[in-house]
């Protein structure tokens, strides 16, 4: 089940902006102890130059990370290359530097690939602002705050049962086949973004650039896949800004064809629904939103915010559960109103969150002023990363934290706060945007599938749990088999 639910509780968004804050881990430091050692973290001893990058060559930076708390503490500092990063493990720290020190870590220092496909225009990788907040605030109107998640209940809906029929077709053709669980669930989770982001869950697209139409499979891979890979990827220089002035002819070609080939699409796509809107044809969406408020948005700004839209909503015990559902849905399908009377369902989505870190370490921070961390001084001009897989396997904060337990978020012991102690979905005023449509989705469809199907692991998968990057996008799809329990009503 810890397995099965691991998959399914990221999504894309959590994977967009895991792979942004994961290529930017890359690109952090081994100074010299610092001078004023009783003041300053602790530094972990590097080699000249390169700092600390050759002990992170594994690309889990994480799990380094959180080997080094264990000798050094929750913060202390390293050097990628020629920047200073301060790493900050545990979740006391970490709350101190995105609430009470927020004032003073408000930006980001994004890495060069992420630089050109973003240009800082997008709501996850702005600088605290006037625009950040703008943004966010027309984000959570038009498509994720609450009442605008209402507007999409039967959308979700929808997609839940399309996902609920595409397995029951699957394991009628072939009961004894297993069932690739990315696949069916990418397309749905794709097409909900694309309806809640532009207003149409479109099927192709005529690219002017391209000369021909593009697929819905294609576009997925032009805005979201080419994007993410992209984004994972290290320029050397990143490390050491001093040599910037060298060229770096094959990461810049790979970089720029995929933003001029994302932004071919998405003028495609933007130049379809402004014909529709000027057809008065309004629907409800962030597009449509975004040009009734008339926003002053350059072109640019409107093409990434509506590619970030996109990206990050695209994303991708059962005996106890099931007999949960049935007490309080019988027969009945369970639906989204259930969600809050379903106690155990909301463990097990917390727990999977707490133990399978969607987004792993957050988006790299900027220390923009002098500040405090832990009693410790943090100089202006550092990066800073917060470790939350170290945070959610700290011995301190949890009991045996290797295991996989949902009941450490029942009964007597759990208080609401509890919600947000693992900082799955961030802290503060950074905070996800996604959340409340990420919970529900999750939620509603481990319920119905639970409800619906007997599920196993495909022979052999158990333990299966490599995942790419610093993201938790699974390496290698899950394939379950699953048995219908019989149809609910
Ligand atoms: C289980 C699923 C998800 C997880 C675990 C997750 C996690 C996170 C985290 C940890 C952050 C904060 C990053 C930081 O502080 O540096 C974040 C930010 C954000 N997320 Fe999510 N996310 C999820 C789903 C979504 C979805 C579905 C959407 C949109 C449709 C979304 C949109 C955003 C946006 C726009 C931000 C930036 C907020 C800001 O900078 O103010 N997320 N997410």
């Amino acid at each position: 089940m810890e397995q099965l639910l691991a998959t399914g509780a990221g999504g894309v968004g959590a994977a967009a902006v895991a792979a942004a804050g994961g290529l930017i881990a890359a690109a952090s430091l081994a100074m010299a102890a610092p001078k004023n050692s009783h003041t300053k973290p602790p530094a972990v001893p590097g080699l000249p130059i390169i700092g600390n990058l050759h002990q992170l060559k594994d690309k889990k930076p994480h799990q380094a990370f959180a080997k080094w708390s264990e000798i050094y503490g929750p913060i202390y500092s390293i050097r990628t290359g020629a920047s200073p990063v301060v790493v900050l493990n545990s979740t006391e720290v970490a709350k101190e530097a995105m609430i009470a020190k927020f004032s003073s870590i408000s930006t980001r220092k994004l890495p060069k690939a992420i630089s050109v496909l973003t240009r800082k225009s997008m709501v996850a990788l702005s600088d605290y602002g006037d625009f950040h907040k703008t943004m966010k605030r027309n984000l959570m109107l038009s498509m994720l705050g609450f009442s605008a998640q209402k507007q999409f209940r039967n959308t979700r809906d929808r997609m839940v049962s399309n996902m609920s029929s595409i397995f029951h077709k699957l394991v009628t053709d072939d009961p004894h086949a297993p069932l690739n669980f990315r696949e069916a669930f990418t397309d749905e989770l794709f097409g909900l973004s694309l309806t809640q982001s532009l207003g149409e869950d479109v099927s192709s697209i005529y690219v002017e650039e391209f000369g021909r139409d593009v697929s819905k499979e294609e576009i997925f891979h032009f805005l979201v896949h080419d994007l993410m890979m992209c984004a994972i990827e290290a320029d050397w220089r990143d490390y050491f800004p001093y040599l910037s002035w060298i060229p770096n002819k094959s990461f810049k070609t790979r970089v720029f064809t995929v933003e001029a080939n994302r932004n071919a699409v998405m003028r495609a796509l933007i130049k379809k629904q402004k014909e529709r809107i000027a057809r008065g044809e309004a629907r409800i969406s962030y597009l449509d939103f975004l040009l009734e408020e008339n926003t002053p948005l350059t072109d640019e700004q409107m093409l990434l915010l509506l590619g970030e839209a996109i990206m990050a909503a695209a994303d991708t015990v059962l005996e106890r559960l099931y007999q949960e559902i049935r007490e309080v849905c019988g027969d009945r399908m369970v639906t989204e109103d259930n969600i809050s009377q379903l106690p155990y369902l909301n463990a097990v989505f917390q727990e999977t969150l707490r133990r399978h870190s969607p987004v792993p370490m957050l988006l790299p921070r900027f220390v923009h002023e002098d500040t405090k961390l832990a009693g410790y001084d943090v100089p202006a001009g550092s990066e800073m990363m917060i470790n939350v897989y170290a945070c959610n396997m700290n011995e301190e904060e949890w009991d045996s934290p290797e295991e996989w337990s949902p009941e450490r978020f029942m009964g007597g012991t759990f208080e609401v706060a509890d919600k947000y102690k693992t900082m799955a979905f961030g802290a503060g005023k950074r905070t996800c945007a996604g959340s409340l449509q990420a919970t529900n989705i999750a939620c509603t469809a481990i319920a119905r599938f639970v409800q619906e199907f007997t599920w196993r692991l495909r022979d052999g998968d158990e333990g299966k749990e490599d995942t790419a990057q610093f993201t938790a996008y699974k390496l290698h799809p899950l394939y379950v088999h699953l048995m219908p329990r019989g149809r609910v009503m």
